[in-house]
């Protein structure tokens, strides 16, 4: 029996190595450009610290006023960033929103979950997009934050940290009101994918965020995914929540993602099985098709690396390496 044992833990490790799985997550997916501590801003909504999450906000000008297409709002840049209300440019995109998604709560320094997610849900490559998922999944992911089986497997990822935070805070009415807003959602389309060897120079910002480096240079993509807004200024001063995504992919990857997420392509088996026809979802599983690209690398990878539980997703991603992550990612969200 025992030598049963050791001949299969051997086999496993030898698929592993054949399979040259991914060693440690890749920086890109959590918008980093190496090791080592970078510049993050402090943490909100901790248990233990003081907070100073007004910190990136005091930075936008008050005196600045931004307009745009299809709507009467206008705001000064400073409102549009504000962390307890931050503006919302296109109240007819979604349901009326719930007190906790417009404000947050400023005396427990949470903030809304419309500045990271946006009003409409859906979201930031360095965050989530949760619009349109089922309530019943979301509830079931801010448990999961709350009770330690959801994290980054990079734990410098500072959001990722002050989401854990903020659904560590949340009352089981704020939950279920939240999820059924976020789930009452209808979807629009949000990330482009282009492949390419060459992409604009990119630096990640505040949390994670890649925005294209002034002056138009040019670096070789590599094996990342490299995600920048549609509209660098958009994103960046208005936070549009119409302008999405632009998702640099190496040349082949959505031939070789097609293969994957249809078939298996002899690395897991096809994701139609349970996220349904058109990768929509189905049930309590998400949709996972049109989502940010590096978002949905980000949570391969974590779940790979053991740092978000799912004994469904364990097996399905415990082979994949960089490439076929990189592929599976790229095909998504160009669906
Ligand atoms: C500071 C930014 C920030 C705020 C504010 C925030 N979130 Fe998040 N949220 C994140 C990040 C970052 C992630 C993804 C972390 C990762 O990479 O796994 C996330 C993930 C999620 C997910 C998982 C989505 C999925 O597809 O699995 C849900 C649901 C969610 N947030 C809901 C909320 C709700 C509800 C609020 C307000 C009460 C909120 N968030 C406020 C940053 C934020
Ligand atoms: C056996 C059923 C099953 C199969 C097959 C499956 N998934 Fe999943 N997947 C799930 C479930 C259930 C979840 C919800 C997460 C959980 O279990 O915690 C999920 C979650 C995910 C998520 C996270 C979504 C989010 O919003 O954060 C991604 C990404 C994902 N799956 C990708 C895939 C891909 C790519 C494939 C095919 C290669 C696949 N899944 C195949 C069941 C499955």
């Amino acid at each position: 029996m025992r030598q049963y044992v050791a001949a299969a833990a051997m086999i496993v490790s030898a698929v592993a190595l054949v399979s040259g799985q991914a060693a440690s997550p890749p920086f890109w997916a959590y918008g980093f450009t190496g090791p080592g501590p970078e510049p993050a801003p402090p943490p909100c909504a901790t248990d233990s610290k003081p907070l100073d999450c007004a910190r990136i906000q005091a930075a936008r000008p008050k005196d600045v006023i931004h307009k745009l297409p299809d709507t009467d709002r206008t705001f000064a840049e400073y409102d549009i960033h504000y962390d307890f209300g931050p503006g919302d440019w296109y109240p007819g995109d979604h349901p009326p929103m719930p007190d906790i998604v417009v404000h947050g709560r400023e005396s427990d320094k949470l903030r809304a979950c419309g500045l990271c997610h946006y009003p409409n849900g859906h979201g930031r490559p360095e965050n989530a997009s949760p619009a349109g998922l089922p309530a019943a999944y979301i509830l079931q992911q801010l448990e999961a934050f709350r009770n330690g089986t959801r994290k980054s497997a990079d734990p410098r990822k500072a959001n990722a940290n002050e989401m854990i935070q903020i659904a560590r805070h949340l009352t089981a009415a704020e939950m279920q009101t939240v999820a059924e807003y976020y789930a009452a959602i209808t979807r629009r389309p949000w990330v482009r994918v282009v492949e390419t060897g060459m992409v604009p120079k990119a630096r990640a910002g505040v949390n994670g965020l890649f925005m294209p480096v002034p002056g138009n240079e040019m670096e070789p993509l590599g094996k990342r995914i490299i995600e920048v807004p549609e509209n660098a200024e958009l994103t960046d001063k208005m936070r549009h929540p119409r302008s999405g995504w632009l998702a640099y992919a190496p040349i082949g990857s959505l031939a070789r993602g097609e293969e994957i997420v249809t078939k298996g392509g002899g690395r897991t088996v096809a994701c139609a099985v349970c996220h349904g026809a058109g990768l929509q979802g189905m049930g309590n599983v998400p949709g996972i098709a049109d989502r940010p690209a590096s978002y949905i690398a980000r949570q391969l990878y974590d779940i790979q690396a053991g740092a978000r539980q799912s004994q469904l997703m364990k097996p399905v991603v415990a082979k994949l390496d960089e490439d076929d992550i990189i592929a599976i990612a790229a095909y998504l969200a160009s669906k």
